[in-house]
């Protein structure tokens, strides 16, 4: 296997305290790679880091053959990201976003392409301020893939949906995967990482605590589910 995405020893402080202390990690080619853990465990921050939008303070890491210290701007072409604090502004319309991000692109897809394959053209017209939670989530994935990605990097994408929109979203990620795209989700949900993910790692404090695919994490923990598991495995390091 191809790893698009190897990370050694990997840290980050804000002021003095450690976000990331100190995080091993690899992910391969072609598949759905979780990160899960509790509320400041440093998720946001890896993955930042990772798409080249954060520095690291120590460590190595390598995504796409690249390191995004020192070729930043090759790998933002490479990447698509949804990030947790997403926005766009309140007027700005769907296929006016799409066109936007296109032109960040040195190989975009073509926008409108895109709009249509996830179901936006009907709404090309909608300014984003009117677009419903789910909407917006649809239009963020667009958009993280509008430029070509190789690897797309989705945070928390689908907190605030209801469940439906949620299932939907599922969908469409399972079909980047069979596109041939790396997906690496952050996700606070256990269904959400057993349903999607082909292999996860548990972030706690800055560390990696599990790694590996869901049966083996639920195997590790001695669990019958998933969240079951992530609680054992959360609880332990609480304990040390
Ligand atoms: N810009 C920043 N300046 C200072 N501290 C920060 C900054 N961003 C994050 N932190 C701190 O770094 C730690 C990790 O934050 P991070 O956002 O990476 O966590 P997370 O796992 O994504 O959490 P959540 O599940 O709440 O999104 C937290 O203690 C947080 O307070
Ligand atoms: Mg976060």
């Amino acid at each position: 296997m191809t790893a698009i995405i190897e990370i050694n020893e990997l840290r980050k402080s804000y002021k003095s305290s450690p976000a990331l202390d100190g995080v091993t990690l690899r992910v391969e080619r072609g598949e759905i790679f979780g990160i899960a853990g509790p509320n400041g465990a440093g998720k946001t921050t890896l993955v930042e880091c990772v798409s080249g939008l954060r520095q690291a303070d120590g460590g190595t890491l390598r995504v796409l053959g690249l390191d995004p210290r020192t070729d930043r701007r090759v790998l933002l072409q490479l990447i698509g990201a949804q990030l947790q604090e997403a926005a766009l502004p309140d007027a700005i319309k769907v296929a006016e976003a799409l066109r936007m991000y296109a032109s960040f692109y040195d190989k975009p897809a073509d926008w409108r392409a895109v709009m249509d394959e996830w179901g936006l053209a009907d709404r090309k017209n909608v300014r984003f301020a009117n677009l419903s939670g789910g909407w917006k989530q649809r239009l963020f994935i667009a958009l993280a893939l509008v430029g070509n990605p190789k690897l797309v990097m989705l945070d928390e994408l689908t907190t605030g949906l209801d469940p439906a929109a949620r299932r939907t979203t599922w969908g469409l990620i399972r079909e980047m995967r069979e596109r041939g795209v790396t997906v690496v989700l952050v996700t606070h949900f256990m269904d959400e990482a057993e349903a999607l993910c082909d292999r996860l790692a548990v972030i706690d404090r800055g560390h990696v605590i599990a790694e590996g695919t869901p049966r083996a994490l639920i195997d590790k923990a001695g669990s019958d589910s998933l969240e079951n598991a992530y609680f054992t495995l959360t609880e332990r390091t609480e304990a040390v």
